[in-house]
């Protein structure tokens, strides 16, 4: 029967830009999906922007911008990262919405209809300069053991002693440098200790929902007792602060993490009530959906968010009421580390997605390296750059690409690009197809991939030991050529297959090379008949250069000195325009540029795209010669003023299927880490046609 999934990853906080953490975890929950769909299941796979909370406050206003615009300029770089690794989201919507708001606003009426919100008077540091209650990262102070200065309020880095702020002497506001003051406030609290909470709670976390780390650590909050005991929760904020208002409560905010969570529904609303749901076939509206018994909820999540979605989320959806629903499963990865580095939050690691893709390194290397090194446990997965240069050259390009690469050529030479029935040796590699299914199913990705690279050294010693080679020297033996030719082209085929999910570009390839439709997974049931036409043969990948890697880790030039605080928007956003450069990618032979057929070409139509929030549907004239492509430029050109432009086209490039249609080649645009799209334009004169070079 065909399954129904609401499928999520974490939302990423909007203040800064993905790091290697991020594309990890949206790896991991891409390859699951991709492999839901190839089953044939309805899969509705979404995302958001975590846009509130102080941080994000604070930084926008350093910045001299509202926090809306700092979002907003976030959110514009995010499709570039997306769809550069390959991610299949359905739907980007953000928590500061429309729809966050009302259900975050109905989720919390309901609780408290239900009994389990209540008030209380807390007394917390405040900073009469900033007119703000300060969070404990915000306050710094004197150790109340040691003396050491400049200390956070919770520990001393000094001499480890953990405290709570009020403790520190000497405090001070690492915003205005005040000394904060005590003041009391009321704040709303979620009463998670309820008996009924902690009795639901108890069950939620049993059974097969959560992986058995996980439903431990979970009950061993529940179970607390003592200092250890499980508390209310905290859920309010006070006036300023970038969230949204608690209702007939002024100058309350909800706190971060309780609208976050809300999102992931928030999104998919908007994403059920712009159509996008119903364009993919589902007929119901969101709350019919969301409610239904056959609809699966599941949720991607790294090791440090466990709390949030364990027990305050399911106690949220429990307590609040249909349609709302507890989530079907919370599925938790470890963190990524570079060569056995930890990375930090705020700097990342020694990897930086973006210079990744600039540097011309294939998305799928790093997909299929992270999916070989994930399994279903809550283990860190490590980043080693000699592996990861081993690994892919081994496995995929010297086993898997290689039983193409050795066989094609005889088909199209000799046997006019026709295949002959395939045989008994395909049983095996049939054979695989469930219990390969049934790994990835259960995220034992790496055991996926080892399977597979078995069946791959097993076609690989059929070519061997039948040597087409040494046959195709013998008029004679065409057929026994034709033979294992056949054999192990379909071979090759059902290990396609079987890496799809992994590798959705390669598999796309493959598919064009081999001539067949788009390869689910109930094609592994069938082989390609006899007389089936293939295409040429050309190279389906690249071997990882050491050198390309090296230079992913080199470090980049020290950045220049931030800019002086700006007043103005307008100036921020010119400095920012100014801002370090991305680095120069790897150096290319004048012959490796004359591969690129740049041309002038004139836009002749320019429209929209539905269900597409940044692409744009652009008709060129190449002088003579229209090209339809696709543009992710909607966020910078009105489709309305784009017609009679000149541009600059990429004429040589693959055309590349995607869901509204095939492009014929891209267009030239600057863009750096800030926002704005800038289209390349020829000089006046120019005709369309022209090359570029
Ligand atoms: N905004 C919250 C999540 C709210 S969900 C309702 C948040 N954001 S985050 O940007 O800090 O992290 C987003 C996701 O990235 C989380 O699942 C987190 O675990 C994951 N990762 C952050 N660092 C990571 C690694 N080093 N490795 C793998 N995943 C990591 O938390
Ligand atoms: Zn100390």
């Amino acid at each position: 029967m065909s399954r129904r999934l609401f499928v999520t990853t974490a939302l990423p906080y909007a203040n800064g830009s993905f790091h290697i953490g991020h594309i990890m975890e949206y790896i991991q929950a891409d390859t699951w999906v991709r492999f839901q769909r190839m089953q044939g299941h309805a899969v509705h796979f979404v995302c958001a922007d975590d846009a509130h909370g102080a941080p994000i406050m604070l930084k926008a206003e350093a910045e001299g911008i509202a926090p809306q615009a700092l979002v907003a300029r976030i959110a514009a770089e995010r499709p570039r990262y997306l769809e550069g690794f390959h991610i299949s989201f359905d739907h980007w919507h953000s928590t500061d919405s429309p729809e966050n708001v009302e259900l975050s606003q109905d989720i919390y009426r309901r609780l408290q209809a239900a009994g389990l919100v209540y008030t209380r008077a807390v007394e917390q540091f405040y900073d009469p300069v900033k007119g703000m209650f300060l969070a404990d990262r915000y306050i710094k102070g004197e150790c109340p053991n040691c003396g050491a200065p400049d200390q956070y309020g919770d520990a001393c880095e000094n001499c480890s002693s953990v405290y709570a702020p009020t403790d520190l002497k000497n405090p001070y506001s690492t915003l205005s440098g005040a000394t904060p003051v005590l003041k009391s406030s009321e704040h709303f609290f979620f009463r998670l200790s309820d008996p009924k909470c902690v009795a639901f709670l108890r069950t939620w976390t049993r059974g097969e929902r959560l992986q058995p780390e996980v439903a431990n650590k979970a009950r061993e909050w529940l179970e607390g007792t003592g200092d250890r005991a499980l508390g209310d929760w905290d859920i309010s904020r006070d006036a300023p602060y970038f969230g949204i208002p608690i209702p007939d409560a002024p100058g309350k905010y909800f706190y971060v993490w309780l609208d976050a969570p809300i999102g992931y529904l928030a999104a998919l609303k908007n994403y059920f009530d712009t159509g996008k749901a119903r364009a993919r076939g589902e007929t119901r509206a969101f709350a019919e959906f969301l409610s239904a018994p056959d609809t699966e909820q599941v949720h991607f999540i790294g090791k440090d968010i466990i709390y949030f979605h364990t027990l305050f989320w399911p106690a949220m959806l429990k307590f609040a009421g249909s349609p709302y629903r507890v989530p079907d499963n919370v599925y938790v990865h470890g963190f990524i580390t570079v060569s056995g580095e930890k990375m930090s939050k705020s700097r990342g690691t020694g990897i930086s997605p973006l210079r990744y893709l600039e540097l011309g390194l294939d998305a799928e290397w790093l997909r299929y390296y992270i999916a070989a090194k994930l399994n279903a446990n809550v283990e860190d997965v490590d980043f080693n750059p000699d592996d990861f240069v081993a690994r892919v050259n081994a496995d995929l390009v010297g086993k898997y690409v290689n039983i193409a690469a050795r066989t094609a050529g005889f088909v199209v030479k000799r046997f006019d690009g026709r295949l002959r029935a395939a045989g008994a040796g395909l049983a095996p590699f049939q054979a695989a197809r469930e219990r390969i299914a049934q790994l990835y199913e259960g995220r034992e990705f790496g055991k996926a991939l080892r399977e597979v690279m078995l069946l791959a050294d097993a076609a690989n010693q059929y070519v061997d030991a039948r040597r087409p080679w040494d046959l195709a020297k013998d008029p004679a033996r065409a057929a026994d050529l034709h033979e294992v030719c056949s054999e192990a082209l379909n071979m090759f085929r059902l290990l396609t297959i079987y890496l799809k999910p992994v590798l959705p570009q390669l598999a796309a390839d493959v598919e064009s090379f081999l001539g067949v439709p788009a390869l689910g997974w109930h094609d592994a049931g069938t082989l390609l008949p006899a007389g089936h036409a293939i295409n040429p043969y050309r190279h389906l990948m690249t071997r990882v250069d050491p050198k390309q890697v090296q230079a992913l880790f080199e470090t980049e030039a020290a950045p220049p000195a931030a800019p002086a605080p700006q007043k103005h928007a307008e100036h921020q956003e010119r400095a920012a325009a100014k801002a370090a450069p991305a680095p120069q990618a790897a150096t290319i032979s004048i012959d490796d540029f004359a591969k690129l057929d740049l041309r002038v070409a004139t836009i002749v139509a320019a429209d929209t795209v539905e269900g597409a929030d940044k692409l744009v549907r652009l008709t060129v004239d190449l002088g003579g010669a229209t090209r339809t492509l696709f543009a992710g430029i909607k966020s910078a050109y009105d489709p309305a003023q784009l017609a009679g432009r000149q541009v600059v086209v990429v004429a040589n490039l693959a055309p590349r299927k995607m869901r509204f249609g095939t492009s014929e080649g891209m267009i030239l645009a600057a863009s750096g880490d800030g926002p704005g799209i800038f289209l390349v334009a020829p000089d006046s004169g120019a005709e369309p046609g022209m090359r570029v070079k």
